[in-house]
């Protein structure tokens, strides 16, 4: 009997799509035991499907670094100062937000798209998490580039954005209410991490796909255009990339674990929920450079 091909080792998984533009759950894999078939075929849903959950899985910090460590390395973050004893993973805490202006809430972005090379993805694990509210909501590239108008992808398809990490913290809501102390955190971070050049449309480097390569939180001018210009065309594709139907919607419960492409999705933390919230977080290095 002939081997397995790649593609029916994928069908053997049980895969169900979130919605009709990305995302999906797989049900019956055990991730603190994976062999390397069944690692490839997750590793394919997640490139066909950008956004993966699994549910009830049993992981500690070991066994989830070694599942991030799956994609290759980890990655440092800036923004997440809590460590746990094991290299890579974070703790990830949610203080809530319905009480506190929201001042918690990054909003819609990609992660690390203010340095030279974004994260490839990033994985969380739910530790303990409030029944209802602090849902995640993923937004389509793929979906924003292909449902622009063909005259705009033309427009387009030479510009180049600049992302600044200063940009959240200077035009959001944030900022208005943010201490002094986080602001100049936040511009420690600027000079650790000066502005970068990104294409507006970018190849996916594994899928071939093309994608409206955009983030609402660091994309801050369009280079060579005036400030109006650059202003009007950003805000109108940032309200068109994120349509309901580019998105998806994961919903938390304890020991689901969720793993996104960030090179072709934003994301987006609700802060509609009140108890504390407890997660492991890694996220995944990669080489790419947007282009
Ligand atoms: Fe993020």
């Amino acid at each position: 009997m002939a081997q397995p091909q790649a593609a029916e080792t994928t069908s053997q998984l049980d895969i169900r799509p979130l919605t009709g533009a990305l995302g999906c759950e797989i049900f019956g894999v055990d991730l603190a035991n994976l062999d390397d078939a069944t690692w490839a075929a997750i590793y394919q849903a997640f490139l066909d499907h950008a956004v993966v959950v699994f549910r009830d899985q049993e992981l500690d910090e070991k066994s989830f670094q070694q599942f991030g460590l799956r994609f290759g390395k980890l990655e440092e973050e800036p923004f997440v100062p809590n460590k746990t004893g094991t290299p890579g993973v974070y703790y990830f805490k949610g203080a809530g937000g319905t009480k506190k202006l929201s001042s918690q809430n990054l909003g819609w972005h990609m992660d690390h798209s203010y340095q030279k090379n974004p994260s490839l993805g990033a994985a969380l694990y739910a530790l303990d998490v409030p029944p209802a509210g602090g849902d995640t909501l993923f937004s389509s590239h793929y979906l924003s580039y292909e449902y622009l108008s063909e005259q705009m992808k033309e427009f387009l398809a030479d510009k180049i954005a600049i992302h600044d990490v200063l940009h959240y913290g200077m035009e959001s809501g944030h900022f208005s209410i943010a201490k002094v102390e986080s602001l100049e955190a936040l511009a420690k971070t600027r000079a650790k991490f000066p502005q970068v050049e990104h294409p507006l449309i970018c190849t996916h480097p594994e899928t071939g796909r093309k994608m409206l390569y955009l983030n609402k939180a660091w994309t801050t001018a369009i280079k060579g255009l005036h400030a109006k210009e650059s202003k009007a065309i950003l805000d109108m594709l940032k309200e068109h990339s994120l349509q309901d139907r580019f998105q998806c919607r994961v919903r938390w419960y304890n020991k689901s674990v969720l793993i996104w492409d960030n090179r072709c999705v934003q994301h987006s933390p609700n802060v509609d929920y009140e108890a504390p919230r407890k997660m492991l977080r890694v996220a995944m290095h990669s080489d790419w450079i947007p282009s």
